[in-house]
């Protein structure tokens, strides 16, 4: 096992070594259909991640001004970077306008008459593209679909006229095309196959190719394997873009673009903590560790199952609830699951939380923020961690 002396847990781990391969794989594969990339920021916007990624040429996604701030400084050109959110203040939109962004992903009429407004006073033309949202549902869980009707996202289609007309009457705003994305953690084909029917119907429909519209942006939703992440490290990009190269049905040229956050990071990371205590309970021994929900929310937020390993103990395995050290009763990292028997001081790591782990990590309790260790070589599991480990100077 590596030997972690000195560095304080809980921590991020990374495999930039894993990162570089997916990005390679994500990249070869979109360039075979002549596909751009955007990287969701939201997913993970640690420095040195995003140095790697603006590296290979990949575009950002935002959605805020902070995120937005947070790719410039990172060095993503504002040619490739777009804006997405429901929400997005004057302040936002008047910020991302003076960076001539590449395009603001636009989510409501009452959203398009403001931008407009805003690009007016400001003697610019915004390039905006329609965020719609197309009523396919993405099978994931219900927390993270995004493309149904109950869902705040994206114009509906009874809308899109009214929206389209606004963009052929404004001067201040360049029409780009349409945006969509329907949900995270998709798994299999179903719903990108749906999506593709959905938007080549809606294309069609609404003449988009009239009104000047050369842009499809897809959003992004691939799953990783969080059962088996040393089986299936990379996710099949191939296979993914495969489906959109095979189904989408669009007249003329259109430049298609997808925002990929989980996939790209979700496998390169992982949380490193260190077993405070293992307590009796009544009908389950549980494992009490230094890092929580704080650290990872998606467990307690979405019941996500991560893999756990122990990587102090090779004694045969036992059943334990893992929990975290939060006052909530949800901070709670998997319940009933086989471990080597643990004990104080053991290290566990638990796998594939590099997208939307340190993201969305809280204060909540007064934690400390956790850091982020990265390796320079590759890891591929972390029992397998032999290179030096580093902090970069920015941290
Ligand atoms: N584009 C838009 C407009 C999005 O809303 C998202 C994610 C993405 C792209 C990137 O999707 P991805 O490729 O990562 O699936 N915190 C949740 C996931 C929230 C996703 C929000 N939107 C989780 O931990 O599962």
């Amino acid at each position: 096992m590596q030997d972690y002396t000195g560095i304080e847990t809980p921590f991020y781990l990374y495999d930039m070594g894993l990162l570089e391969r997916t990005l390679s794989a994500a990249n070869e594969s979109a360039a075979a259909h002549g596909y751009h990339l955007h990287y969701a920021i939201k997913a993970n916007h640690e420095r040195e991640i995003l140095s790697r990624i603006n590296a290979h040429g990949i575009g950002a996604d935002c959605v805020s001004g902070g995120e937005l701030s947070t790719a410039l400084y990172a060095g993503f050109s504002p040619g490739t970077t777009v804006f997405a959110g429901v929400g997005k203040s004057d302040e936002e939109i008047v910020y991302a306008l003076e960076n001539n962004i590449y395009c603001l992903n636009c989510e409501s009429v009452e959203e398009l008459e403001v931008i407009a407004g805003l690009a007016r006073q400001m003697g610019k033309v915004a390039r905006v593209a329609l965020r719609v949202n197309p009523g396919v549902d993405a099978h994931t869980h219900h927390h993270i679909t995004t493309g149904l009707e109950e869902n705040k996202f994206g114009i509906q289609p009874a809308q899109l006229q009214k929206a389209l007309d606004i963009c052929a009457a404004s001067e201040s705003i360049r029409f780009m095309g349409l945006h969509f994305h329907i949900g995270s953690q998709i798994t299999g084909p179903g719903p990108f196959l749906a999506l593709c029917d959905r938007v080549n119907q809606l294309w069609r429909e609404f003449r988009i190719q009239e009104y000047g519209g050369r842009m499809l942006n897809l959003g992004g939703g691939l799953g990783i394997n969080y059962a088996d992440p040393d089986g299936d490290p990379v996710p099949d990009f191939e296979s993914f873009f495969a489906i959109f190269a095979q189904n989408l049905r669009l007249p003329g040229a259109v430049s298609v673009h997808f925002e990929l956050g989980r996939s790209l990071v979700g496998q390169c990371g992982t949380l490193i903590t260190k077993v405070l205590y293992v307590k009796e309970g009544v009908n389950k021994t549980f494992v009490i560790t230094d890092a929580g929900m704080t650290e990872l929310l998606r467990p307690a937020l979405y019941q996500a199952v991560h893999k756990i390993e122990n990587l102090a103990s090779k004694s045969p395995a036992r059943c334990y609830d893992v929990v975290g050290p939060a006052c909530e009763s949800t901070d709670v990292f998997a319940s009933q699951v086989s471990l080597p028997a643990t004990t104080r001081g053991d290290l566990l790591a638990i796998r594939s939380a590099g997208a939307y782990g340190q993201s969305m990590s809280l204060r909540y309790n007064q934690r400390r923020q956790a850091q982020a260790y990265f390796n320079r070589e590759e890891i591929t599991s972390p029992e397998n961690v032999s290179a030096e480990l580093f902090l970069p100077d920015f941290v």
